[in-house]
This record gives C-alpha cells, sequence and structure tokens, in this order.
C-alpha cells in the first residue's frame, strides 16, 4: 500500500477512536497501541504527561507501546522529551547518536519525534516515537503525530482536564 494511503487510513481511525473512547486515557492507551502495530517504523509509541503540581515540572511516562524504557520520570532540561515540552515545539531527530540531548531507551533507535499535547493553550504532555529507522520522520509522518497529539488535547479540554 502506496504510504500516504496508509497515513490517510491510520488518521481516519484515530479520528474514530478519539469519538468513541470514554476518557483521555482510554484513548491515549487504544492510540500508541494502534499507530505500534499499524505503522511498522513506529517502533516505539507512548505518552509522557506532566505531573500535576510539580515543581520543578516533570514529565511522567503514561501509555505505551514497545520496549520497557529506563526513563519513566524526565525533568524538562533533559532529553528530546525534555525539549519537546519546553519549548511547546515538536522536535524530530533524524539521528539519535548525533544529537547530545538524546536518553537512549532502545540500542537499536535511530530517529525519533516528539510532538506536544496541548490543552487549553498549555502543554500538558507529549507523544514521543522511537524508530529503528533513521530519518523515519518525514513531514508526512509528522503531521500524523501532530493530528494524533492534537486529539488527546481536544479530549482532554472535553473531559474537564
Ligand atoms: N529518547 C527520549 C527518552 C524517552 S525514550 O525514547 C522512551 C529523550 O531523549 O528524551
Amino acid at each position: 500500500m502506496h504510504a500516504a494511503t496508509k497515513i490517510d487510513e491510520v488518521r481516519n481511525d484515530v479520528i474514530e477512536m478519539a469519538q468513541t473512547s470514554a476518557t483521555a486515557q482510554d484513548l491515549m492507551q487504544k492510540m500508541v497501541k494502534l499507530l505500534h502495530e499499524r505503522i511498522l517504523k513506529y517502533n516505539w509509541v507512548g505518552f509522557y504527561m506532566l505531573e500535576p503540581g510539580a515543581k520543578p515540572p516533570m514529565l511522567v511516562l503514561g501509555a505505551f507501546e514497545g520496549a520497557t524504557t529506563p526513563h519513566v520520570r524526565i525533568p524538562l532540561n533533559q532529553g528530546i522529551c525534555g525539549a519537546a515540552a519546553a519549548s511547546g515545539q515538536t522536535v524530530i531527530v533524524d539521528d539519535v547518536s548525533k544529537d547530545p540531548r538524546y536518553l537512549a531507551c532502545s540500542l537499536e533507535t535511530k530517529s525519533e519525534i516528539v510532538v506536544p499535547v496541548f490543552a487549553h493553550d498549555r502543554v500538558v504532555g507529549e507523544l514521543d516515537i522511537d524508530s529503528h529507522f533513521p530519518a523515519a520522520f518525514t513531514p508526512e509522518h509528522q503531521a500524523l503525530v501532530q493530528y494524533c497529539a492534537m486529539l488527546v488535547g481536544k479530549k482532554l479540554e472535553a473531559s474537564g482536564q
């Protein structure tokens, strides 16, 4: 199947998932499973959420699919995860071995994308995807992952969080 078609198909499935999920937590759990299963180069897919009230701010691992990671809690001044949450910007790293910020999760990881999740205009967490393939996150993939993060932010807002 052509890559664009696959991405469109997955986007349609996450839209439906957002409509049918009972809670944001339910949506995040189903979403990581779907993305991990359906897109072969998404080898680790997970959410980190900002711990409410933590000072200094702390990202805490939430729903994920893939290998167990040692990075369960990440402060905002560490890792690619910290950089994305601190800046509120998507961070894409095509070759993690060349980025000094990178916190290793798996030796097989070659590239990574981290997209902030916003609720009520504030960063509340992020969607992190690692790939065993270098430069996996093309603009089409970036758009899909950003769309997924946006759906979770909207679900959090709808549930009053
Ligand atoms: N690589 C991330 C840490 C999380 S693991 O990829 C699951 C980072 O550099 O922040």
